[in-house]
Parts: structure tokens; sequence; C-alpha cells
């Protein structure tokens, strides 16, 4: 499948009607975490929010999604926030973290593009930190003009005001300096461990609405996409989505032709229902989506859940914790004959609890801005 010219364009931004071709050529020559999660926002957006593109709210409009960019005095730095609240009658976005599908509502990444439309800067948010919804970034040499977006995971991708750079410093820099530097500086971001509930609770809504399915895909929808945990025995665990010896999923950036396919987050619940561990993947230079975590203390069973850009959310089977021999010293001990070894009790009647929010609830219905 290939994008349409015109998604292409989009989703090359300025980039494409900009006559440095150096600067897309060396942007693809960096790690393409942030053209990749661009390009599926862009498609999310075509596909689910407005065939027009990317949301610029007009004047007169509300800017409640609208990410405002604004320099520092010395022009070293820049802050974005979503929404307008300082202003009298405004309001910011809200950051309603929860764990209900229905109530999670938060911005969950801020990216930054330059006037090349190389990408300076991508962070994912949380939304049990207060809004706004807001980062600050030390802003490369060279850059002259940013463009801030951002993704709200009920309505899509916004784009704000051109901010213009103008230091002595920075006209002073070469473009193709500057493009390196950039480049270098926007990569994936994990989510911070206490949005991961409302991770998992906006995956759960994704699911229902945009998969039509009440729970997560499992091994019986095909091994591709199942994330299997290994547990370790040197304290860790590794995933990976795909059956050894089997089918593997592909982690395919994005090029600006083709959308992109990969697993954009692996996580773990244990057998109280609790995520102890969730990473954000990045395509780049991999064939594989893995993970590796240290095996929490404690755990007695772990189900791994893995979230497909375009496929959706598949759990795991659940996988029982093996508890760690323990090593008991006397103290006569004098060589390894006065070592014993006692297997700890087995904990394997632990119940699992499912973190499957019953998504039955969820009732369908036309986004609302
Ligand atoms: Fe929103
Ligand atoms: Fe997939």
């Amino acid at each position: 499948m290939k994008f349409p010219t015109s998604i292409s364009t989009l989703i090359l931004g300025a980039a494409a009607a900009s006559s440095s071709s150096n600067a897309i050529a060396l942007a693809a020559e960096s790690s393409g975490y942030c053209p990749t999660i661009y390009a599926d926002f862009v498609r999310r957006q075509l596909a689910n929010f407005s065939p027009d593109g990317i949301f610029v709210a007009q004047e007169g409009e509300s800017q409640k999604h609208t990410p405002f960019l604004t320099l520092s005095d010395d022009g070293k730095s820049a802050t974005v926030i979503v929404g307008n609240g300082e202003e009298e009658g405004g309001v910011y976005h809200p950051m309603s973290a929860s764990t209900d599908p229905l109530e999670v509502h938060f911005v969950t990444h801020i990216l930054v593009k330059d006037q090349d439309g190389n990408f300076i800067v991508n962070e994912a948010l949380d939304p049990t930190v207060a809004a706004p919804a807001t980062i600050t970034f030390a802003v490369p040499d060279g850059v002259t003009e940013m463009v801030a977006y951002e993704w709200c995971n009920k309505h899509g991708l916004w784009a704000g005001p051109a901010v213009q750079v103008s230091t002595s410093e920075t006209e002073t820099v070469p473009v193709q300096e500057k493009s390196l530097e950039v480049s270098a500086e926007c990569s994936v971001s994990d989510f911070p461990e206490a949005a991961w509930p409302s991770v998992h609770a906006d995956f759960l809504r994704l699911q229902a609405q945009v998969f039509e399915s009440e729970m997560p895909y499992t091994e019986a929808d095909g091994e591709k996409h199942v994330p299997y945990i290994t547990v370790n025995e040197d304290g860790t665990s590794s995933i990976l989505v795909g059956k050894v010896g089997g089918p593997i999923h592909p982690m395919n950036g994005s090029d600006g032709e083709t959308p992109p396919h990969w697993i954009t987050e692996i996580y773990v619940v244990d057998q109280d229902g609790k995520i102890v561990a969730m990473k954000s993947l990045d395509p780049t230079g991999v064939t594989e989506a893995t993970m590796t975590f240290d095996t929490p203390e404690g755990a007695t069973t772990m189900q791994a859940y893995s979230w497909c850009n375009i496929h959706g959310l598949y759990e795991g089977p659940v996988t029982e914790v093996e508890a760690p021999a323990e090593v008991e010293i006397t103290e006569e001990a004098t060589d390894a004959d006065a070592v014993t070894v006692k297997e700890a009790p087995s904990s394997g009647t632990a119940a699992v609890v499912s973190l499957s929010v019953i998504a039955s609830a969820l009732t369908l219905t036309a986004l609302e801005m």
C-alpha cells in the first residue's frame, strides 16, 4: 500500500515543498522514529478524523487543542503549551488520566518540526501531571522556524502557528550542519510509568472503537502479533512479538511513501493486573519487536500486551514465573557442601487478574471536539 501523493506531501510537510533535498536525506539517515510516529498520526488523522489533514484552529475557534510555541528571551529554548488557558476565556487541553477507556483523554505526544520539515523533538506525556500539557526543549543551532504538533488521543493531530527564530547565531550556521544536529535530537520517548494505566486504557478504547473488538486479540487470532515472554535465569525477562520459528511481526518505519507498520508499545501486567513494564519501540534498523526488563520481585505470573499501529491490541499467554531458589548458608559453612538450596514455595495458584476493562460499556459515539 502506498500513500497517495497528497498524503506523502502532508507527511513530509515543509520538507517536501522545500528545495533543500539535503535536509530530507539527512533526516532519513538518522533515527526514523519521529518521521514514523508522525506519519502514523497523519494516517490516523486522515482515516479517523479528517480527510483534509491536520487540524489548525482558525481565529474565533476554540484553541483548546492548539500547541502554542514560545521562545525564551535568549532564543536558546522553547516551550510548547497545548491550549490558551492563560487568556481570558481560554482553556487548556485537559490531561485526564484514567483506567476507564471512556474517560481517558490527554495529549499523548508533542512534536516540533523546523523550517525544513526536520523533527526537533518528540515527547510522550504523562496525563497524571496536571494540565497544561507542556514541554520545554533546547532550540538547535540553525533553526529559523518551528511548528509544534500535538496528538490528542480522542481528537487527533493539531498544528500550532509557525514561530520565527531570528538570532544572529542561528543565521550564520549552514543548513546542512544544522540538519544533522536537529535530526539527532528527535527520538523515541517512553511514556512515564504513571502514564501506563492510561495508555492501556486508550488502547482498549481504540480496540473497541477502531477494531470493534471488546477484548484484546489473542493467539487464536494469529501468532504474528502475540507478545511471548521468556523468563531468563539472570533475573530479566524478554519479550518477542511473534513466534520463534514462526511468523515474526515486522518493524517497518516510514519512508514518507509507505505507511509505517510496527509494534509501537509492548507492556507487561503481573498477577495483580499491575503494569510492571512498558516500552515504546523505534522500528529504525530492527527487524523484530523485542523488550527486555527486570523480572519484578514477587511476580508469580506475567502477561504481555503489544500494540500494532495497524492491527490493534494483542495479549500473550499467561506466563508462570518460577520463584527463585533460596540459598541458605549455614554459620559453619566452609565449603560448597555446607550450602543448602531450598526451593521456594510455589505460588502458581495466584489468580491472574486481567486488566481487560470491560469494553462493552463503550458507546461509540461521534467524536466531540
Ligand atoms: Fe482532546
Ligand atoms: Fe501488524
